[in-house]
């Protein structure tokens, strides 16, 4: 399985995928369901991130875990969706964003698999959080489709579970921020600290707080990712077949434990050295 989804809010069921089976994957962080299933010849997993029935919220949700599943299962690339508000008025709701860059509000997260001591210290370089390849293709993808997209936007993530108030929605506007969500740190974090490929698809479920013409509420979310579900079930398979094979040098096997985990990661961008491990 070098391929996984990682399906947000409203995207609990792997439709496009034949031959399902749910699996188990043990982690040092816990136990994993994941579903992997076959797409034109090839793997594919799927991880619902907040679990079956939308049960754990944002704050909540074991992200090293599903990460390390994923690694373990030899995935090289991911396309994670998640629904966001915006604070941008050109990105309203609906709209597919292909998010090139965030800004971390977590507050209280585990956000990284090097915790120091035998493990080491690890600062891993975010000058490209999202991979180029994966977005590029994801582009490509809505263009062919008719989907209303923006290549690139910035993913402001918050502590949650509460929505925002209108003063951080200001703030985060200010700041360069585009969009508003709970998930994608330490998500896109911890797969660029194992080394795999990480695309977001950010679709636009409402203006932000204090934009919005009314208060917001997560069945509003819902509902709006219930309406778009076809065109992000579109996006992703005709996605998964204009996606090259993942580039050659990386760690296919699992290290043994976190502790080994490979340096950064996605090699796809421009100029990005070869990681000193596989060098
Ligand atoms: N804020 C945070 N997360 C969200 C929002 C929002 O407005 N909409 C969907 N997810």
């Amino acid at each position: 399985m070098d391929i996984a989804i990682i399906g947000g809010s409203g995207v609990y069921d792997p439709k496009m995928l034949d031959d399902l089976r749910t699996e188990v994957v043990g982690t040092p962080y816990g136990d994993v369901e994941l579903v992997a299933g076959r797409f034109g010849g090839r793997e594919v997993g799927f991880l619902a991130r907040h679990g079956v029935g939308h049960a754990v919220p944002p704050h909540r949700v074991n992200y090293r875990a599903n990460i390390w599943a994923l690694k373990s299962r030899g995935v090289r690339r991911i396309i994670a969706t998640a629904a966001v508000g915006s604070c941008n008025p050109k990105m309203v709701p609906g709209d597919f964003v292909l998010v090139s860059d965030f800004i971390d509000f977590t507050r209280q997260r585990p956000c990284t698999f090097f915790e120091g001591g035998p493990q080491g210290v690890v600062h891993t370089d975010f000058t490209e959080p999202y991979c180029p390849v994966i977005r590029r293709v994801l582009v490509q993808a809505a263009g062919e489709l008719g989907i209303p997209r923006h290549d690139g936007g910035v993913y402001v993530c918050t502590e949650g579970p509460r929505f925002e108030t209108p003063a951080e929605i200001r703030m985060f506007a200010r700041l360069g921020g585009d969009l508003v969500g709970m998930t994608n740190v330490p998500e896109v974090v911890l797969a660029h600290e194992v080394g795999i490929c990480y695309g977001l698809v950010a679709m636009v479920t409402n203006a932000a707080a204090g934009i919005a013409a009314s208060h917001l509420s997560h069945a509003e979310v819902l509902e709006i990712m219930a309406q778009n579900g076809e065109n992000l079930r579109r996006l992703a398979m005709r996605a998964l077949e204009l996606m090259p094979a993942p580039p050659a040098g990386l760690a296919v096997e699992p290290p043994a434990e976190p502790a080994a985990a490979a340096p950064p990661a996605c090699r796809c961008g421009p100029g990005t050295p070869p990681p000193k491990h596989f060098a």
